[in-house]
């Protein structure tokens, strides 16, 4: 898919949960076309901060041209993503990587997990999947409730369970053990995205399961394009490769982790 690089207006940039926040890009010229799953690099306006971040692509807005990014702030490059104002301009390398599979698999009962600001990609796909008529499960999980993000958006799209690990909201426990949502129905597909803790169980549950899985890698990443070998993944069938190029999503059939 063709790279763009691009520089977008600040729409609006929010507070969405404790140190998460909203950033929505203008384009005035249109957008490319993105699967989702693939990630942008966004240069940081800092002068502490010299590599671009790699950040999901969280919601397309095609009527308004307008591209979401969900971050959390978690050092220096996220904090000044975090402090862009609207009208600022913003420096982008888009689309990235490979997404999940949607476009070239079939599948009618999706079931979408994510953990934390895993969550990200996943309200680009549920925008995706039920803009084709299908209609997708949501299952999110979190510490407590308010690290749920953006619940209302996912629910526009889907169904969506939760669990926590104090029990505030939804099933308490961690995603793979929400028995009401597991143990009643089936899915055909499982796209998931969160801590790698996460990923390895709910990789587990889908071979036990016998459902096909993908899972989104966040590597520490640097150019984003397979240049520089930072981000390297064993896999079963291709050996070493760079995730931001070969990835970030595989199915968990070619990682290590399972074999
Ligand atoms: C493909 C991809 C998609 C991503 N999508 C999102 C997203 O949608 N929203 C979002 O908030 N973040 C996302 N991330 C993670 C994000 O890129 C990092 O949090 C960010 O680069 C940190 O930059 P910083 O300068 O703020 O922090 P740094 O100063 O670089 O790091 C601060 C701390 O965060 C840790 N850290 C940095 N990067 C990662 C990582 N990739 N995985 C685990 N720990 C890390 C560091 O070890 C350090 O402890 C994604 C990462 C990848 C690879
Ligand atoms: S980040 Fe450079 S090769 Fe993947």
């Amino acid at each position: 898919m063709k790279k763009f690089q691009l520089d977008l207006a600040v729409e609006d940039n929010c507070m969405v949960g404790p140190g998460v926040t909203l950033l929505t890009l203008r384009s005035e010229d249109g957008l490319p076309d993105m699967v989702a799953g693939q990630f942008a690099e966004i240069l940081v306006p800092s002068a502490k901060v010299l590599l671009r971040r790699p950040i999901s692509i969280h919601f397309i807005d095609k009527e308004r041209n307008t591209i979401g990014f969900l971050i959390q702030i978690v050092g220096d490059g996220t904090a000044a993503l975090a402090a862009l104002r609207a009208g600022d301009s913003v420096n982008v390398l888009l689309p990235l990587g490979n997404g999940f599979s949607y476009r070239s698999t079939h599948v009618a009962r999706p079931l979408l997990i994510g953990g934390g600001v895993g969550v990200a990609p996943l309200l680009f796909l549920g925008q995706e999947l039920a803009g084709n008529g299908i209609i997708p499960t949501f299952l999110f999980g979190g510490r407590n409730g308010e690290l749920i993000l953006r619940k209302e958006e996912f629910m526009k799209y889907g169904n969506l369970f939760m669990t926590t690990e104090d029990g505030s909201a939804g099933e308490r426990g961690f995603v793979t053990d929400h028995s009401l949502l597991l143990d009643s129905e089936s899915f055909d597909r499982v796209y998931a995205c969160g801590p790698t803790p996460m990923l390895k169980a709910v990789g587990h549950w889908a071979r036990e399961h016998d459902t096909a899985c993908e899972v989104s890698l966040e590597h520490r990443m640097a150019c984003g394009i397979g240049a520089c070998l930072c981000c390297v993944e064993d896999t079963a069938d291709s050996g070493n490769v760079c995730v931001c190029k070969e990835g970030p999503v595989f199915n968990i059939d070619r990682l290590k982790w399972f074999h």
